[in-house]
């Protein structure tokens, strides 16, 4: 059997990054992470358990060209995914690519993407400063010469919480329901998992070479209103709903507090301009991941707010939080990055 393509991961300490290790491993491919020190225990736990599949790390910045150099030769890495958070580092992202440009035996870069398809999305500020940022990286990779693959996943499966760019650690609310605008305007939201499955399918997929591929799964295409009411009937209770407009969002965004006000400007971007749903796919570099994989499904967003519930069990009878009342059942995570 041919052995598989060596895969580098960088940013598996991160939100994103995380589903791409355990992808790559699950795909049996020979997986190095790229991780910074020093590492809190919290993450040093999850490289642990990736070492424990069997990953190789190597510690280091992929802001240090010759030192990307050096390990991308000496690894003989293949694939490159990165998942470094959104909100900072452009200079960084672009000595990366110069280092993959140089030793010039890659065979396929995913950039830190992993949301909207910033060509063609168009938030409000500051979420708009950052899709440039990532327009940018995509016009000097294809100016490389480096074969990519832009993965466009959408929303990740979740509560889409306004303030909160990691919703999917947080079960959707009990005490109050925030509906964006009229509620009806549409989103995908796709299961980490998949995401990192399709990802790790789609760079080593020649029909993906130097394309765009987008996910629409229609079992996870849904409105504010629908996942409100799907999230009421697996809790078996009403939830009062509260309109958060257009202009709450566009005031948040306004007020230009990095990364919350980059969260409100996509959350304004998605849930009232439609920016998911609002476009063919039908470019030279389009593809839609259902035409490569037909017979592949994806994980429902049914069965994706059934783990929140059993993540609520757990909380409940670890006496965590607050169910009944008017608390939020956990407390927001701290936003990092942004998507
Ligand atoms: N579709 C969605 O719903 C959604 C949701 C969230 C994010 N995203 C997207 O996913 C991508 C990743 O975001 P994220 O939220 O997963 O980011 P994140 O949680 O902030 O993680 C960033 C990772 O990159 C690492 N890193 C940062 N700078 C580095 C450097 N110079 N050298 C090596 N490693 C470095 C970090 O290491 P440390 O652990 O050392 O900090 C961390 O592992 C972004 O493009 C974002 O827009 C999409």
């Amino acid at each position: 059997m041919a052995t598989k393509g060596r895969v580098l991961i960088i940013g598996a300490t991160g939100f994103m990054g995380r589903f791409m290790a355990e992808a790559s491993l699950a795909a049996a491919h020979p997986t190095y992470l790229l991780v910074r020190q020093p590492l809190i225990p919290s993450k040093a736990a999850i490289v642990k358990t990736f070492q424990d599949k069997g990953a190789i790390v190597i510690q280091g910045v992929m802001n240090d060209k010759e030192f990307m150099q050096k390990i991308l030769k000496e690894y003989q890495i293949d694939i490159v995914i990165s998942t470094v958070g959104g909100a900072h580092g452009l200079l960084d992202r672009l000595t990366l690519v110069e280092a993959m440009k140089s030793v010039n035996t890659i065979k396929r870069f995913s950039p830190s993407e992993f949301g909207h398809d910033v060509d063609r999305a168009d938030p409000v500020e500051p979420g708009l400063a950052m899709y440039k940022e990532k327009r940018l990286v995509r016009r000097v990779i294809e100016e490389s010469g480096i074969p990519y693959t832009y993965i466009c996943c959408n929303s990740i499966a979740s509560w889409p919480y306004y303030n909160n760019c990691h919703p999917s650690q947080l079960p959707p609310p009990l005490d109050q329901m925030h509906i964006y605008g009229d509620g009806t305007v549409k989103a995908y939201f796709v299961d980490g998992f998949d995401i990192g499955k399709f990802t790790m399918k789609l760079v080593d997929d020649a029909r993906a070479l130097n394309k765009v591929v987008h996910f629409r799964p229609s079992s996870n295409y849904y409105s504010m209103n629908e996942l409100a009411s799907l999230w009421e009937n697996k809790v078996g209770r009403k939830i009062p709903r509260v309109t958060i407009s257009e202009d709450d969002l566009l005031a948040l965004a306004a007020e230009n507090c990095i990364p919350e006000s980059i969260v409100a400007s996509i959350t304004h971007d998605i849930f009232i301009k439609g920016c998911q749903v609002n476009y063919n796919i039908d470019g030279v570099h389009d593809i839609e991941i259902g035409t490569l994989y037909p017979d592949e499904t994806f994980r429902s967003l049914e069965d994706c707010f059934e783990d929140f519930v059993t993540m609520i069990v757990e909380k409940i009878h670890k006496g965590e939080n607050e169910v009944y009342g008017t608390k939020s059942l956990v407390e927001a995570v701290p936003i990092t990055a942004s998507c």
